[in-house]
């Protein structure tokens, strides 16, 4: 008997299934009614009196190790990778759930889109900064506000090391390294040191636009950013120029797009004046051209910058800016559907 307990034992030790359905066969011939334990359990009723403490003990061992052994196969299996496990068609098939873009990708990418099928290229710049790239080259005055701790997040101020408030930065690079025709859009991640609320955040994303060739003139502008807002808002959308300022161009404008969603009657998203401003824009200052080393006499050009988030905010009828960086898939899903 003891023999047959080692060999039982043994075959224990080294059974290796290949499939789920032989753990089943290999429980049910060790510790099934028929199985080789309750035979030796049988067989045990005729062991005399003095041998049965030891043949006991060592039977209940051998069942023990048989119950550990399955319990372990069965865990190993159903951590097992599915390859393993195609056999068993009878598992519920698991559920890969697609991710969805963000609003702000998504509406960023259109941007891109509408731009490039005007001719335009994209660039990227660094977000850590330097002053002439953010602002001196850019003909901010010394004592311009945004230079200060208050409007902008210095890395190193004694350095001018700065978070670019601005993807403007992007475009003073492409003008230092290279001569006209430009036309290129900037998107990125931009910097302003403001407290949050429901309308103005620290971050936020940019889509900047520059073209510098001869003889670019405001009605350029004009027809490029009316194609734009037709695109992005629909073929009914109308745009109207307002005089602004900026150290960077001259004259500089902001651009209001009739509000979409009360096609111009009015309504509390644009506080009953039928527009939305969607951007700031201008011709770019001549002072501007030549401290990036081009010729202001012979090029002239357009820029303009939009935020991301309030394009996506007009479209989608967002309100809550707070929304965009709080990752709740509940508002996030709802995207699920836009390309
Ligand atoms: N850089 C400006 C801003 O961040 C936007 C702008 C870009 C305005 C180009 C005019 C021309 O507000």
């Amino acid at each position: 008997m003891i023999d047959k307990i080692n060999q039982l034992l043994e075959t224990v030790q080294a059974f290796q299934p290949a499939t789920s359905a032989e753990i089943e066969e290999f429980r049910i011939r060790m510790l099934g009614k028929k199985g080789a334990l309750n035979a030796l359990f049988e067989e045990f009723k005729q062991v005399s009196v003095d041998r049965k403490k030891e043949l006991g003990g060592r039977i209940n061992t051998l069942k023990m190790a048989v119950q550990d052994k399955i319990a372990a196969l069965k865990a190993d299996w159903e951590n097992a990778d599915t390859e393993q496990r195609n056999d068993d068609l009878s598992r519920p098939g698991s559920n890969d759930r697609l991710g969805t873009r963000h609003p702000i990708s998504l509406v960023k990418n259109q941007i891109e889109e509408i731009f490039k099928r005007l001719g335009y290229t994209v660039a990227e710049g660094p977000e850590i900064e330097d002053d002439w790239h953010v602002f001196s080259a850019l003909n901010f005055a010394p004592e311009h506000p945004a230079r200060d701790m208050q409007d902008t997040f210095f890395v190193d101020k004694e350095n001018e090391i700065l978070l670019r408030t601005h993807t403007s930065s992007i475009q003073v690079r492409i003008m230092e390294n290279q001569q006209p025709p430009i036309r290129v859009i900037c998107p990125g991640r931009v910097f302003r040191n403001e407290a949050i609320s429901a309308r103005a955040h620290c971050i936020f994303h940019q889509v900047e636009g520059l073209y510098i060739d001869e003889n670019v003139s405001f009605a350029d502008l004009k027809q490029s950013i009316l194609y734009f807002a037709k695109e992005m808002f629909g073929e009914e959308a109308r745009i109207r120029f307002r005089p602004s300022y900026f150290p960077f161009t001259e004259p500089s404008a902001e651009v209001d797009v009739s509000c979409n969603l009360c096609a111009g009657a009015g309504c509390n998203v644009c506080k009953g004046t039928g527009w939305l401003e969607i951007m700031g824009c201008g011709m770019v200052d001549p002072h501007v051209l030549e401290a990036c080393g081009i010729d202001s006499q012979k090029y002239t050009g357009f820029a303009f910058g939009m935020g991301v988030e309030r394009i996506a905010m007009l479209k989608y009828g967002i309100r809550d800016l707070r929304l965009y960086f709080e990752n709740d898939l509940r508002f996030l899903s709802q995207f699920d559907s836009v390309i």
